[in-house]
This record gives C-alpha cells, sequence and structure tokens, in this order.
C-alpha cells in the first residue's frame, strides 16, 4: 500500500495515538468537565493538555482561547459567520477551500459583500491585492497558509501585517500547515487560526480546533450544556464553554494531544525538512516523465508537501483510477474541493492527481510511485 493522501487525512498515525486513544476509551471512558468523579476528572485533564499542546504550538497565551470544534470546516464557519454581519465585506482569495468560498458565498443572501483575490497561476496570493481590496466596511480578511491544491505557501506574515495596519481581524486557515509550519500567531498577526486535529497534527478524524484572540467579537451559534453556570438558561460568556456546548470527542481530542507530543518529541522542524525532501525528489523526477504538466510553484521551499500533476490531458480521476487499482497508490483526483484554485491554475476540466506527503512515507515509496507514472504515461 503506498498511500499519498496525507493532504485529506494522514495515514497512519503514530501508533501512540492509536493507544492513547483506546486508553481514553478503555480505561476513562467517562464524559469530561460534567461529574466530578475521578474518570471524569480524568478525561477533563487529558483534553485541558491538548488544549494546553496547542496553545504551545501556535504561541498562544491563554490556552482557553482555543476551541475544539468537529473539523476545521466547522471552525471556519464560526470565524467567518460568527464576525460578519450584513453589509459588511470580507476579503479571500482564489485559492481557498469550499471550507472558506461556500460560508462567504452564503453570506451575499444575507448583504455581506466579498472580493476574492485571484492567485497567480502558480497559486501564490500578491498582498499588494489585498491591501487594494480593503475597504470601510471591510471586518474580515481570509486566506489559507498552504493550498491543498498546488501547496502554494502564502505570504501570510505580509497579509497580517495589512491586516493589522487597517484595524481589519485575519482569520487564517491552517487546514494544510498545522503541525508542520511553525505558525506564532502574534508574530504573524493572526486574530484567528482554523486548524484540523487529523492532518498534519495527527490525531484522529472528529477533531479540529479555533483559536480566537482575547477581546474579538465572535457569536457563537450552538448554544448547550457545557457543565458550568448550569443555573444560567443563557449560554456562558467565558472561553471556551461559549463555543463548546455538548459531551466533546474527549478520546478524539486526547489523541490529537498525543498527536502533537509525537511532533515535539520528533521536531516539527524535522517533520518539515522530511517532507521538503520528498517533495523536492518528487518534483525532479516527475518532470521526467513524458506529457506531465505540474502544477504550483515547482520548489519544495516555497510549497507545502502537495504536488498536483496531470499527464497530457488524461482525466485526472482515470488516472488516479490506475494508481489504485494497478499500483496500490492512494491518491486524490478531481477538484479537491477547491474550484476557483482550479480556475485559478486552469485544471477546472481536467481536474488534477494530488499527491500529498506526510512524515511517514519515505523515499522508496515515492521512486516507486515515479516508476507507475512513466508506466502509465507509456501504456494509457
Ligand atoms: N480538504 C481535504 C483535502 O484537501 C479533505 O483533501
Amino acid at each position: 500500500m503506498y498511500y499519498f493522501d496525507n493532504g485529506a487525512t494522514t495515514f497512519p498515525k503514530p501508533q501512540e495515538v492509536y493507544d492513547e486513544i483506546y486508553k481514553a476509551m478503555t480505561e476513562y471512558g467517562a464524559n469530561p468537565g460534567r461529574s466530578g468523579h475521578d474518570l471524569a476528572l480524568k478525561a477533563s485533564r487529558g483534553i485541558y493538555d491538548a488544549r494546553e499542546e496547542l496553545a504551545k504550538l501556535f504561541s498562544v497565551k491563554n490556552p482557553m482561547n482555543i476551541i475544539f470544534t468537529y473539523n476545521c470546516t466547522e471552525a471556519l464557519n464560526i470565524g467567518i459567520k460568527g464576525l460578519l454581519k450584513p453589509e459588511d465585506h470580507v476579503i479571500t482569495t482564489s485559492m481557498e477551500h469550499n471550507s472558506v468560498l461556500r460560508p462567504i458565498k452564503y453570506l451575499e443572501s444575507f448583504g455581506v459583500e466579498n472580493t476574492i483575490v485571484r492567485g497567480k497561476k502558480d497559486g501564490q496570493i500578491d498582498p499588494a491585492e489585498i491591501r487594494k481590496a480593503i475597504r470601510n466596511n471591510t471586518k474580515l480578511i481570509v486566506t489559507t497558509h498552504v493550498s491543498n491544491l498546488t501547496g502554494t505557501i502564502m505570504p501570510v506574515k505580509e497579509i497580517g501585517m495589512i491586516a493589522r495596519e487597517h484595524g481589519v481581524p485575519y482569520l487564517v486557515d491552517a487546514a494544510q500547515s498545522a503541525g508542520v509550519y511553525s505558525i506564532n500567531v502574534e508574530d504573524l498577526g493572526v486574530d484567528m487560526l482554523a486548524f484540523p486535529g487529523h492532518k498534519g497534527l495527527l490525531g484522529p478524524q472528529g477533531t479540529g480546533g479555533l483559536y480566537i484572540r482575547e477581546g474579538l467579537e465572535v457569536e457563537g451559534f450552538v448554544q448547550g450544556g457545557t457543565g458550568s453556570a448550569s443555573y444560567s438558561l443563557n449560554q456562558p460568556e467565558e472561553m471556551p464553554d461559549k463555543f463548546e456546548s455538548g459531551t466533546p470527542n474527549a478520546p478524539g481530542i486526547i489523541g490529537l494531544g498525543q498527536g502533537i507530543r509525537y511532533i515535539n518529541r520528533r521536531g516539527m522542524d524535522k517533520i518539515r525538512k522530511h517532507e521538503e525532501d520528498l517533495t523536492g525528489y518528487f518534483l525532479e523526477e516527475a518532470a521526467k516523465v513524458d506529457g506531465i504538466k505540474l502544477y504550483g510553484p515547482l520548489d519544495s521551499s516555497r510549497q507545502g508537501a502537495v504536488v498536483a500533476l496531470n499527464i497530457r490531458d488524461m482525466d485526472s480521476s482515470e488516472v488516479s483510477f490506475v494508481l489504485n487499482e494497478e499500483f496500490g497508490i492512494y491518491v486524490r483526483p478531481g477538484l479537491h474541493c477547491a474550484p476557483l484554485a482550479h480556475e485559478t491554475i486552469g485544471t477546472m476540466e481536467q481536474g488534477a492527481v494530488r499527491f500529498s506527503f506526510g512524515p511517514f512515507n519515505n523515499l522508496k515509496e515515492l521512486k516507486y510511485a515515479i516508476k507507475a507514472l512513466h508506466r502509465i504515461s507509456k501504456e494509457l
């Protein structure tokens, strides 16, 4: 089995993540934050520890300013819909995933205006274009950190500075970067950071979160039991309870905490270097395949571990099907829930075959994938 679909979810996870989830379910599978008995307290502690790991990772001073969500999409929805009101204006880019574009389009019917800044052919966004798009009623800028299609690393620091200069909150989608790229929310000028737990952070699916800068007014849209202030019929305003109603995914969040401990032990820089080396090798070798079309920056220092390609005008789904059936290679074809990004790089019709590498891939596997591409190019 050759798994190159880490952009969708990393697989496998470190063994210790599986072990910790198993332990959380079999040894202390109680409901955290509700009862005061030993097992409930242990589960609560596990969740707090995960929050603290995340806070350290993103240089967030108060861990309570990080809320847990079901996934990165939910986090982005909270950040976007919780902040914007009718007649506000939001700026985003053509390189976004539908998890950003769809909530923004949805808000159009409620009178929220938007500007979608176009990326260049390699997916790069010019911060000057963001600056130009700012209006008096601009209330939010949302961009991805690393494109899920081309891997393009976005100029988040520059955009963060522009946002700060104009007093506009900046929401970053770290779906493809959290756990691999260093993110310091203060240095980058990030006011909200949405992240999945199951990609670079190596936790299980069903986990994600949102950092919200202290003082930023964001509405929650789920109310319910929090285990706190139960006498009141109103949702607590305190963080994280304001946004965390109902029983949380305790085993998942505890597993996510373990994923971060694994990253810290192995070293995030080392993981990134490993992924950069793999991406660099793949880009160089794939370029030698007859009829190959490669998209994105084509430079592993300017892109995440994501490589989008096509072979001549072959349908991307067909190529992926053959990779799966004939070679046991797992990749993602089609539009990757990022239609405007495909439009930007010119692959709206054909889609693209996306290889995305993770911390457990190795050079031997990539050599096999390159051979498979040569064979497909010759034989199909
Ligand atoms: N957003 C994920 C991807 O790019 C699922 O594949």
